[in-house]
């Protein structure tokens, strides 16, 4: 049975059901990962948990390897991979610790090159059209719902570099341009799924209005994390619930994204 990665915060292996069986230091030709993976059994999977920020969150969103987080959870055989993050809310119906779905995304990030598995003799360009695993987002969709969690099935995530939160200016831009959350980590996260054939979705958790709601306080850290940890015990009866669901196999278009893609010779994954 292919093995499922959840990338989030720390606390969140930290899960009922959980049974913790190993760590694992991996190390890759982008260097070490974030944190060792935990690895263990939920709801009959296999599971490898990878805290984005490192334990005691250590790493700026632009310090994160996101190369070497998947690389690492693929050289696992992770397939199917759950993310957790924190967003801010360019709409007011999406209310803070609402979840969102997201099944787009905006690039505002700077530093590209990090981005892509792709380089060095290889050129590859994935489609990327639908950025977002259909199949793992309805799962999740559903077992947020039998949770009765406030959830919102599909919407834009804007990706900044931060690690400063938007001006005003760009949060209002941000909201003209039609966008509906904003976050720092999940776009070269969902790139990089994709060019590693591996299927992604997104549990954005709602921490704050941004900016850009003058009769709220603007969006602090602190606000971000209490809410965070607030979301946390929601995200995992989610993720319990939506495990039994996923596939035993990659048997989805997104684990064959690379027939279509490789201009020279693919030699990134082992064969099947
Ligand atoms: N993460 C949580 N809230 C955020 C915000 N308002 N902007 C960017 N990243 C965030």
């Amino acid at each position: 049975m292919t093995p499922i990665g959840i990338i989030g915060g720390s606390g969140l292996y930290e899960i009922e059901g959980f049974e913790q069986t190993e760590e694992r230091h991996i190390d890759t030709p982008f260097g070490p990962p974030s944190d060792a993976l935990v690895g263990g059994t939920l709801a009959g999977r296999q599971v490898w948990f990878l805290p984005r920020h490192g334990r005691g969150h250590r790493l700026l969103p632009t310090e994160i390897s996101h190369r070497a987080n998947i690389w690492a959870l693929r050289s696992l055989d992770v397939r199917f991979l759950i993310c957790v993050t924190a967003v801010g809310s360019l709409k007011e119906e999406y209310h803070p610790r609402d979840i969102v779905l997201p099944d787009q995304y905006f690039d505002r990030t700077s530093r590209r090159e990090h981005h892509t598995f792709f380089g060095n003799g290889i050129v590859g360009h994935v489609a990327f059209a639908e950025p977002v695993s259909e199949g793992l987002r309805r799962i999740l969709y559903q077992a947020a719902q039998e949770e009765e969690a406030r959830v919102h099935f599909g919407g834009t995530y804007v990706n900044m570099d931060g690690p400063a939160f938007s001006t005003r200016a760009e949060s209002e831009t941000n909201r003209k341009l039609g966008f509906d959350v904003i976050g720092m980590t999940n776009l070269p996260e969902a790139k990089l799924a994709r060019e590693a054939e591996i299927a992604l979705a997104t549990l954005a958790m709602i921490t704050d209005y941004d900016c850009w709601k003058t009769d709220e306080a603007p969006v602090t850290a602190d606000a971000v994390i209490a809410h965070l940890h607030a979301n946390v015990s929601m995200a995992k009866r989610i993720i319990t619930r939506a495990i039994p669901q996923i596939p035993e196999h990659p048997e989805w278009p997104e684990h064959r994204s690379l027939d279509s893609a490789i201009m020279t010779p693919n030699n990134l994954w082992p064969a099947e």
